[in-house]
């Protein structure tokens, strides 16, 4: 089994993630860390803590806070209220959480499992990266100590998503990315290149319909709320991007894609192509960059795990 930390900024998508990682007998999760992002940090928390209960997860999956800011210490993104509703999970309205969060440190609980279990932890990261930043900051011996970090994020050979050069996770907070990037650990770079081609439809949501409970409700709520906005940002696509669960499923299996190592560089400058991933011509690869994707493989595999 494999020992992962899920570091999320519970939106939409990463919701989904979580689900697709309770559901995988291949994961063992150590505990599941927050951050700003798609909401505040202290909504990530209460939205994690939420999914678990819907969730109904019984056994010890402990949810710590983190980063509430970017390493800079000034936001540059705003909440992603317009993808993924005001409360970041489609406005589902559910119940106030029962579990509460451990009075605990995001940056410290990575240091801490990465250190108990040397050479066996994957950070599977979709946020911002500030959290696995400010933890080799604060130790760097984990970068020696970790497996690797698998990043939804960035956008090397496509457009980006907030901004024509950027990916969300890496525009809001540039220098986080920059820090893991440059640290050493293994990285793996989940980004836009291919998680904008796994795309959830409405029919595959309406199947669900099938079976009555409050997880399948909550599912159809939360992806049909993810489809439409998705609509009013492109009629095209016919779907929503499952972003956040191919870095989880990239982890229970990796060829369903083809990576490719690569120097990517992240752009610091504050302008019009900051947090632009792109490869660098000269210097020593830093990251796997995921390439291509089995489309039909993996979106089956996640739809029979989810539900
Ligand atoms: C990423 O940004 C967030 O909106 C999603 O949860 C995902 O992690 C996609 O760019
Ligand atoms: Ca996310």
């Amino acid at each position: 089994m494999e020992q992962v930390i899920l570091d999320v900024d519970t939106g939409i998508d990463d919701a989904l993630a979580i689900a697709y990682a309770v559901h995988s007998p291949e994961l063992n999760i150590l505990g599941i860390t927050t951050g700003f992002g798609n909401v505040s940090e202290e909504e990530a928390t209460r939205n994690t803590l939420q999914v678990l209960d819907i969730l109904n997860v019984n056994r010890e999956i402990p949810v710590i806070p983190g980063a509430d800011k970017p390493l800079s210490g000034t936001h540059i993104k705003a909440k992603a209220t317009r993808i993924h509703g005001e409360d970041g999970l489609g406005n589902s309205g559910l119940p106030l959480p029962e579990r509460k969060p451990l009075p605990s440190e995001a940056a410290d609980f990575i240091i801490e499992k990465i250190k108990q279990y040397p050479y066996q932890v994957t950070v599977i990261a979709v946020g911002p990266q500030t959290n696995i930043a400010t933890a080799i900051k604060k130790d760097p011996d984990i970068v020696h100590l970790a497996k690797r970090v698998v990043i939804m994020g960035g956008a090397v050979t496509v457009p980006g998503n907030v901004t024509p050069h950027a990916e969300a996770n890496i525009y809001a907070d540039p220098e986080a990315a920059s820090v893991l990037f440059e640290s050493g650990i293994p990285v793996t770079l989940v980004g836009l290149d291919v998680t904008m081609q796994t795309l959830l439809s409405s029919e595959q949501v309406g199947k669900w319909s099938n079976v009555k409970s409050a997880y399948n409700d909550f599912l159809q709520t939360i992806c049909n709320y993810y489809i439409d906005a998705y609509h009013q940002f492109d009629s095209s696509l016919g779907g929503c991007a499952l972003h956040d669960p191919l870095a989880v499923g990239v982890v229970i299996d990796p060829s369903f894609v083809k990576a490719v190592p690569m120097h990517v560089e992240v752009d610091l400058e504050r302008g019009e192509s900051l947090g632009n991933t792109h490869e660098a011509k000269q210097g020593k690869r830093n990251v796997e960059v995921c390439l291509e994707i089995d489309v039909d493989r993996f979106v089956t595999h996640f739809l029979q795990r989810i539900t």
